[in-house]
């Protein structure tokens, strides 16, 4: 259809109009909330991105006003956010007063294009729904051997030989980052849906699936960093930019989900399918929600385990001793065998210290919002104004010296034993995998998958840096991801040699 000069006036006309007066509405509506032209020296420095002078991350600036507020409490005007690094504060909003500090509507329509009425974005009966069904599924024994299972066929099928063709070539750089991405993928799709995606094949381009994937995390989460929602409510209105390329990302991935549903229409979901896409289907007979507890799965197993695993290999790559110390431990506890199960795992204390203490400093999810809907005051005496979003910050939590002590900056595996014997923290002093109510629930497969890679790896290659070496930097997304990848080379060692 082709639109006379006039019409075409016309029609920007209005929509700039209708543009301007919904961007005025929505200012005045959020301004209870938030200031919006607030020229305090936070808050300039946030609007001019004037941090990034001295900080190589937006998380690393959050850090440093968090270590110098006494309350250990800041909050920045023009976003209404009040973020806190407060242990009694965490724990106050994801246990004693969790119902009033819900994910909010604020937040799920940032993020309900991408992720709908997925368990990440609801509350209410649809949170505790899904919620209590995947509880039900990941709490048994039958799932963690079949999530084994699942991981050790991918470590040794895919991953020990890709890295071996990998050390043959010594001039040869590895993305890891790319290489842990693919390997969370299939695992995942292989856990929750009973499918193989088959990605951790380099010959293979990473499924348009998980670019998509990655393309919508990311705008989502640029989304949440507007000053104003009305602007990217505006572009995507009018299709524009970032929220052009946002709805395209989520058509592919809608395409994609609908086409994992009906495979397992095909092959089938009854109770002797152990997935976790089986158990919903089910009950759910709604292929949009089917569609969105698809995508929040993939969400929650893929991208957080990668990051995990990557921000590992970095530090390990820094600290050589740390890598001697977890073989050690192994061939001591299980000799050179290969690691049989769950429950062998937790024999390993140094390598769990290892993990944690990693995420310590490196934490897959670096912050989590939530909404207050009532006024309320928090432990170290912050008021919080119905309507605030307010936000734990677990990265900078993991730098706090009142809580780690004046080494908190040290990769030191150490401070999680005693007696060789690993002691866990205060869940709200480390809230990595949140805390409380909601609670991830992933955390022991995760946990499981990480450790199993990291020893396996350990055990047959040692890991250097091809680049990123001086310090990380983070790109915009949900999930931390580290910007230009992982490169390293990487070098075969015997079974049971020091590594
Ligand atoms: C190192 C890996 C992981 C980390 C650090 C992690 C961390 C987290 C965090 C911080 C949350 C709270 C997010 C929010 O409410 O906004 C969460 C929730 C969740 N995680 Fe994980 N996660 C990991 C792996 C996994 C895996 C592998 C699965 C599934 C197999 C999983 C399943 C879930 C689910 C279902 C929730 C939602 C819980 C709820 O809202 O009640 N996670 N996770």
């Amino acid at each position: 259809m082709e639109l006379e000069p006039s019409s075409l006036c016309f029609l920007i006309f209005t929509l700039t109009t209708a543009a301007v007066f919904f961007l005025l509405c929505h200012l005045t509506a959020t301004r209870r909330h938030r200031n919006p032209w607030c020229t305090c020296e936070v808050c300039e420095m946030y609007l001019t991105a004037g941090w990034s002078n001295h900080h190589a991350n937006i998380c690393d600036w959050y850090s440093d006003l968090l270590r110098r507020s006494p309350t250990k409490t800041v909050h920045i005007h023009v976003l209404g956010n009040t973020i806190t690094a407060n242990p009694d504060n965490v724990e106050y909003m994801l246990k004693t007063r969790f119902e009033n500090f819900p994910k909010g509507k604020p937040f799920s329509s940032i993020l309900s294009d991408f992720l709908g009425h997925g368990i990440f974005n609801v509350d209410g009966d649809l949170w505790r729904f899904q919620r209590k069904m995947a509880s039900l599924e990941l709490d048994g024994f039958s799932i963690r051997s079949f999530a084994f299972e699942t991981v050790s066929f991918e470590i040794e099928d895919r991953l020990l030989p890709l890295l071996l063709s990998a050390s043959e070539t010594e001039t040869r750089v590895l993305d890891l980052q790319d290489v842990f991405k693919r390997f969370s993928f299939d695992c995942i799709c292989k856990f929750s849906f009973g499918l193989d995606p088959m990605c951790l094949q380099l010959s293979l381009p990473l499924s348009e699936f998980a670019l998509s994937f990655d393309l919508a995390s990311q705008l989502s989460a640029e989304r949440a960093m507007e000053v104003s929602p009305s602007v990217w409510k505006i572009k995507r209105l009018l299709n524009l930019g970032s929220e052009k390329k946002l709805r395209d990302a989520i058509a592919m991935i809608d395409v994609l989900a609908q086409e994992v549903i009906n495979q397992k229409r095909r092959i089938g979901y009854s109770s002797v399918h152990k997935d976790l896409l089986s158990r919903f289907m089910r009950t759910v007979k709604d292929d949009k929600y089917l569609r969105d507890i698809i995508v929040s799965f993939l969400l929650a197993g893929r991208d957080s385990v990668a990051s995990a695993l990557t921000s590992f290999f970095w530090l390990i790559a820094k600290h050589p001793q740390v890598a001697s110390e977890i073989c050690e431990e192994a061939n001591r506890v299980i000799g050179n065998r290969q690691v049989k199960s769950f429950e062998q795992l937790r024999e390993l204390h140094y390598l769990n210290a290892a993990v944690y203490e990693s995420m310590r400093l490196y934490p897959p999810v670096q912050f989590d919002s939530k909404f207050c809907q009532k006024d309320d005051i928090f432990p170290d005496g912050t008021l919080i104004k119905s309507g605030t979003r307010v936000t734990y910050h677990p990265y900078a939590m993991g730098r706090m010296e009142e809580i780690w002590g004046p080494d908190c900056l040290e990769f030191r595996p150490g401070r999680w034993l005693k007696e060789g014997k690993f002691c866990p923290e205060n869940p709200f002093k480390y809230p990595i995998f949140q805390a409380g109510l909601r609670v991830c629930l992933g955390k022991e497969m995760a946990l499981m998958e990480v450790k199993t890679v990291a020893l396996s790896l350990l055990r047959r290659f040692r890991v250097e840096l091809a680049g990123n070496v001086a310090g990380l930097r983070f790109s915009p997304g949900l999930t931390a991801t580290i910007s230009g990848g992982l490169p390293t080379k990487i070098r075969e060692i015997s079974m049971g040699a020091p590594c």
